[in-house]
């Protein structure tokens, strides 16, 4: 058994969990039917939680290539964008799932729409991002 690959492994797949729970989750709120106040509430609590999966994975990601090679990946020019992206997409994300859960009980049906559009968008992004992040590393 080799040790490294599983724990990359495992820790792929909570990183993968992750989003499909941030981008699976803001499209269940917008589609194939806007969901009750009370469902969306429950799926910014997933999508919080799909944040935070995220950030805590892909930080135990670089954690793992310092433990095992004694540095950090060597990425440069499109993979840096692309991880930096994935950051900013994350920290916003987490942020705008937090201000949902604190502020949305006063936020009209459109204001909760708009939040729900920004966190795909912000899903999606991501996701994108991660593609060139694997094949420009
Ligand atoms: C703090 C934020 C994040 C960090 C530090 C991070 C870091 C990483 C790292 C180091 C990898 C492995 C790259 C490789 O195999 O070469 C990875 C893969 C991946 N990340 Fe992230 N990530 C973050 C956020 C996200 C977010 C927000 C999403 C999507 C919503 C995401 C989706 C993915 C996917 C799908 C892969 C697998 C790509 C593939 O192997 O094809 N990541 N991430």
């Amino acid at each position: 058994m080799d040790w490294q690959n599983l724990i990359y492994a495992l820790v792929q797949v909570a990183h993968n969990f992750g989003a499909a729970a941030v981008v699976g989750g803001a499209l269940f709120s917008l589609w194939p039917a806007r969901q009750p106040a009370e469902i969306q509430r429950r799926l910014a609590w997933l999508v919080l939680t799909g944040w935070t999966v995220q950030g805590v994975s892909g930080g135990i990601f670089g954690a793992a290539s310092y433990l095992f090679y004694g540095q950090l990946p060597d990425i440069h020019g499109i993979a840096i964008a692309a991880l930096l992206i994935k950051i900013v997409c994350a920290i916003a994300g987490f942020l705008l799932a937090a201000a949902y859960l604190l502020r949305a009980a006063d936020w009209d049906e459109d204001e909760r729409r708009r939040a729900w559009r920004a966190t795909f968008g912000l899903g999606a992004t991501a996701l994108g991002a991660a593609a060139f992040l694997r094949w420009f590393s």
